[in-house]
């Protein structure tokens, strides 16, 4: 369980010439449960705080007031962090800036060696996650021979490794095409059922998290709202609000539903299609 309790924090330090009233907080009172297993997305426009709030999570930032606890434990008590940093791991967009290995199994190797994993077990664990993610590539393969797709599923593959508890995707498939973005999160989804970890996501496309248990929306550093999708979809002006869009079909789907038309918000295309010539 993480809990965050009325966090607020700033990127800069306090200043005596100047008074509070003359910075503006990154994140301002948030208060927040996340439980095990959880899939749970964070979501809003640039700027209004999701990674600042990542990188509290796993101890890089500390809040400037408010506490956040992992399994119990303050991420301001230092003693703690060695433990929250490899509970919570964060894989970001670009994964090239979270590449360390030349190879892919240096790469995967690298985390592992520094959690203290046992030495002559690393080979297997590297096997391990480069199957766990489908990455077709052996371990000596260089990682500057992979693409785009390829890297972010090393990348996934070198968290996953450690076992992490929590998983912060940030944006993690912002710089993948539309097809190489579907096979990730298959990936992804496919690996937490087998392993289940709590997943925090963040993206800016929303039909990658509609199956998420909750969504959590961030406006100007401030929580805007939180509520499972099906909740939250009705609402369109909050959406907008904080810079998200539905996909076409599901917003059709919403929007005929409001007006009195029997639809699931599941509905695909094609029965989309069926109801409307129906109902003409
Ligand atoms: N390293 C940084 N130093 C100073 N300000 C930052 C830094 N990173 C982000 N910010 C500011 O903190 C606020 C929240 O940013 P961020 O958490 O990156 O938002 P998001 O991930 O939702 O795009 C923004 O006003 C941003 O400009
Ligand atoms: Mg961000």
């Amino acid at each position: 369980m993480i809990d965050i309790r009325d966090i607020t924090f700033f990127y800069d330090e306090p200043d005596e010439e100047q008074d509070d009233a003359g910075r503006r907080p990154a994140l301002s009172h948030i208060s927040l449960s996340i439980a095990p297993g959880e899939f749970i997305a964070f979501l809003g426009r640039n700027g209004s705080g999701k990674s600042s709030l990542s990188r509290l999570l796993n101890g890089i930032e500390q809040p400037t007031a408010g506490i956040i606890t992992v399994e119990g434990h303050s991420t301001s008590d230092h003693a703690a962090i060695p433990d929250i940093r490899r509970a919570v791991q964060i894989v970001f967009q670009n994964p090239e800036n979270q590449q360390v290995g030349i190879t892919v199994g240096e790469d995967i190797a690298f985390g592992l060696s520094n959690i203290g994993w046992p030495q002559h077990d690393i080979r297997n664990r590297i096997a391990w996650a480069i199957s766990l993610v489908g990455l077709d590539a052996d371990e000596e393969r260089p990682v500057t021979n992979l693409s785009g797709g390829e890297k972010q599923k090393l990348a996934l593959a070198s968290v996953l490794a450690l076992a992490p508890r929590y998983l912060i995707l940030d944006e993690a498939t912002s710089m993948l095409d539309p097809v190489a973005r579907r096979q990730f999160v298959e990936t992804l989804h496919k690996v937490r059922r087998q392993h289940p970890f709590t997943l925090i996501y963040i993206t800016h496309h929303l039909e990658e998290v509609v199956d998420a248990d909750r969504w959590v929306l961030f406006r100007s550093g401030e929580l805007a709202a939180s509520g499972t999708p099906e909740e939250l979809e009705q609402n369109v002006s909050l959406l907008e609000d904080c810079g998200l869009e539905l996909p076409y079909t599901r917003r059709l789907a919403i929007l005929l539903r409001q007006s009195g038309l029997p639809i699931s918000a599941n509905v695909n295309v094609q029965e989309l299609r069926e109801l409307l010539c129906k109902s003409n």
